[in-house]
């Protein structure tokens, strides 16, 4: 049977014994680990102190006292161990050098969008010819889209842009031209605006989208004629492009303009000697214009007696696809920057 001395010389041997462990290792979860066979429930002090049960009672005091303290060294060791390891990892980092004459590396800059871009020239050149820039709500009234720009309910008229209803008087607007209405309703003449905003119809091909951005143009004033019209188109195309390029006006219906005409360009690929993109013809579409009906100045409060107008929408995925060589309309919508970065 051990005595007293035996197990205070087994505590002492062990706590020898765990200095020897614990040296070799360099890691928190080894010492950790190292600790807990020791110190833990099962461990080996542990195992030794069931033998404390034993002993006469006047003895216990002495091994448990000794047992405490071969704890507390081990204990000791463990935190000084961990220690000098943060300190070891310290300096490795204090040690680190870091050239600081190394070129930074370079920080990727975005830029517009094609279609903020080509919006911004747009505006940028209807500006200089005295047009400023109005807005719309793009869920709009059925009056402001229809109604007011003379296409009524039940109007075979409303077939040509196939519309998202939000509910039975609210639409999401089909083009830009209710911002005609409603800067018509709330200006005086000489009015001379441009538009461009986001438009939803249900259409969907390598052409047209479901949601495109238009450019609404308007411009109402004492004696302008459908040659002032002519002039500011054939000048916008001519300028966008950059390119002597021609236009032609084809007689079309717009239930809101009288006369009203598709907008035709020179084909920016060919110029207009017959392509692949403008199907052999020389001539691209780029929208819509003509007179501002004189029912729809009657629906705004304007004088159609002394007043006349003129107004055009285009598409800008269009004229972006027509300067670009852009030959589907989802890439400017899909994010992948292999298509962004090159424009
Ligand atoms: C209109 O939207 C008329 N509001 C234009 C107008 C304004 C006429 C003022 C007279 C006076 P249209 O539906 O043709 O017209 O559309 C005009 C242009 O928008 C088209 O020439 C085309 O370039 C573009 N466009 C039409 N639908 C789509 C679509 N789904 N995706 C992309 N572009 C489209």
């Amino acid at each position: 049977m051990s005595t007293a001395k035996d197990l205070i010389a087994s505590l002492e041997r062990l706590g020898d014994e765990f200095l020897a462990v614990i040296q070799p290792l360099a890691d928190e979860p080894g010492i950790r680990a190292a600790q807990a066979g020791f110190l833990g429930k099962k461990g080996k002090l542990s195992e030794v102190m069931k033998e404390l049960g034993r002993l006469p009672a006047g003895d216990r005091p002495l091994v448990g006292a000794a047992a405490n303290k071969v704890k507390q060294a081990i204990e000791d060791r463990v935190a000084a161990r961990l220690g000098e390891l943060a300190d070891a990892v310290g300096k490795l980092d204090l040690a680190r050098t870091i050239d600081v004459t190394l070129p930074a590396r370079p920080i990727a800059a975005g830029h517009l969008h094609l279609l903020t871009q080509v919006r911004l020239e747009a505006i940028q050149i209807f500006s200089e010819l005295g047009f400023v820039v109005e807005d719309g709500p793009q869920i709009e009234t059925d009056w402001h889209t229809f109604e007011a720009l003379a296409i009524p309910k039940e109007h075979p008229a409303r077939d040509m842009q196939d519309t998202f209803y939000v509910s039975e008087d609210i639409v999401l607007r089909t083009h830009t031209s209710p911002v005609q209405v409603r800067t018509m309703l709330t200006q005086t003449p000489p009015i001379r605006i441009v538009a461009p905003g986001h438009v939803y119809r249900r259409d969907d091909d390598p052409t047209h989208s479901p949601m495109f951005t238009q450019l609404e143009g308007l411009a109402v004033d004492e004696g302008l004629s459908f040659a002032d019209l002519k002039g500011v188109l054939l000048h916008f195309v001519k300028r966008f492009f950059a390119r002597d390029l021609g236009i032609r006006l084809r007689p079309s219906y717009f239930p809101f303009v009288e006369p009203g005409a598709e907008v035709d360009m020179q084909c920016s690929f060919c110029m207009g000697s017959g392509c692949r993109v403008c199907k052999g013809t020389g001539w691209v579409e780029i929208g819509g214009a003509g007179m501002v009906d004189p029912e729809v100045f009657g629906h705004v409060k304007i004088d159609a007696e002394k007043y006349t107008g003129f107004a055009f929408g285009m598409g800008l995925e269009r004229m972006a696809m027509l300067r670009h060589g852009v030959n589907d309309i989802k890439f400017y919508y899909e994010g992948d920057l292999r298509f962004l970065e090159q424009f």
